[in-house]
């Protein structure tokens, strides 16, 4: 009986029109996708192009971008401005703000998906190796202060220093809109702890951290902050990690990838309905209720580790 009224109640959620698109009709809607030059991002862009949205597209290598920019205007998207942009350069980021304000005077979707990963399992990374012999434990250790202290900065630049900036500068384009949202691309990781991913986990727990406190504050100014949450993902993530080590296999869930266009449309139905967090795939509402034990023991078996 429950079960009816459950399914009853999800088919009403999916059918009814959320609320947003009647305020902010969608081929009207001013939207800025920060790092779109491929996987999610670009799979956003597709999206929103092919429902008519005026977009701001910024990612770091221009081919990539001027080949999607035209993608976009061929799908629908009848303004379509690309921006050539590092996230983590503060005056790029200024430069860009500047012309989404002339071109656009406003916003009303911002959704930040730059973003880096990191792939090797702490210890490795610091060089530190256990080897047992004759019954005894013996460490050895390799000097790699430096590239770990390069692999936090930078994992930490992307994934929240210029999420930060990027809050702070599209704020007073966001806020004369009628429902503004503010969109944010996170991970399973960012809730749970995944072996090989430390550094990446830790940088996107902070994400959390910060929107879920800006969320609270912004309430007033009718802001809507979303964080959207998938693992796996079939994109080239794992090649531009911030601590590729040279020439080896990279540790990674094999199968149950969500494909980058799945993804996509899930955070732009999350968007329209203006929901906070999002996991995907939707079994994981259920994991995070398992005890933490259960969760990592299915972490270690997804990893391999
Ligand atoms: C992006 O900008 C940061 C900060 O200015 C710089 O350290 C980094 O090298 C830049 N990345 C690329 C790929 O240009």
């Amino acid at each position: 009986m429950s079960l009816v009224l459950l399914t009853a109640l999800l088919q009403w959620r999916r059918r009814s029109q959320p609320a947003r698109v009647r305020a902010v009709p969608i081929n009207k809607e001013k939207v800025l996708i920060l790092g779109c030059s491929s996987g999610i991002g670009k799979a956003l862009a597709l999206q929103y192009a092919q429902r008519g949205a005026h977009l701001i597209l910024v990612a770091r290598r221009r081919d990539l971008l001027q080949q999607l920019e035209q993608q976009c205007r061929e799908a629908g998207s009848t303004m379509v401005l690309s921006h050539c942009a590092n996230v983590t350069d503060l005056d790029q980021m200024d430069q860009l703000f500047a012309v989404v304000r002339d071109k656009f005077g406003q916003l009303d979707t911002m959704i930040y998906c730059a973003g880096a990963i990191s792939v090797q399992p702490f210890m490795d990374l610091c060089g530190i190796h256990v080897h047992h012999q004759a019954g005894a434990v013996q460490v050895t250790v390799e000097d790699r202060r430096d590239q770990v202290d390069k692999a936090v900065q930078r994992i930490l630049d992307i994934n929240y220093r210029a999420a930060v900036h990027a809050t702070r500068l599209g704020l007073p384009l966001l806020l004369p809109s009628v429902q503004p949202n503010l969109m944010v691309v996170s991970s399973m990781a960012g809730k749970v702890g995944a072996p090989t991913r430390s550094l990446y986990s830790g940088s996107k727990h902070a994400v959390h951290g910060f929107f879920d406190s800006v969320r609270v504050e912004l309430a007033n100014a009718n802001v809507h902050v979303g964080l959207v949450c998938p693992g796996t993902v079939d994109t080239d993530l794992r090649q531009a990690a911030v601590d590729l080590p040279p020439s080896s296999v990279v540790a990674g869930s094999v199968q149950g990838k969500l494909s980058p266009a799945s993804v996509a449309q899930r955070i732009m139905l999350a968007s329209d309905r203006r929901e906070r967090e999002v996991y995907m795939p939707s079994f994981y509402y259920w994991a995070l209720w398992l005890s933490r034990d259960w969760l990592d023991y299915f972490a270690k078996r997804k990893y391999q580790t």
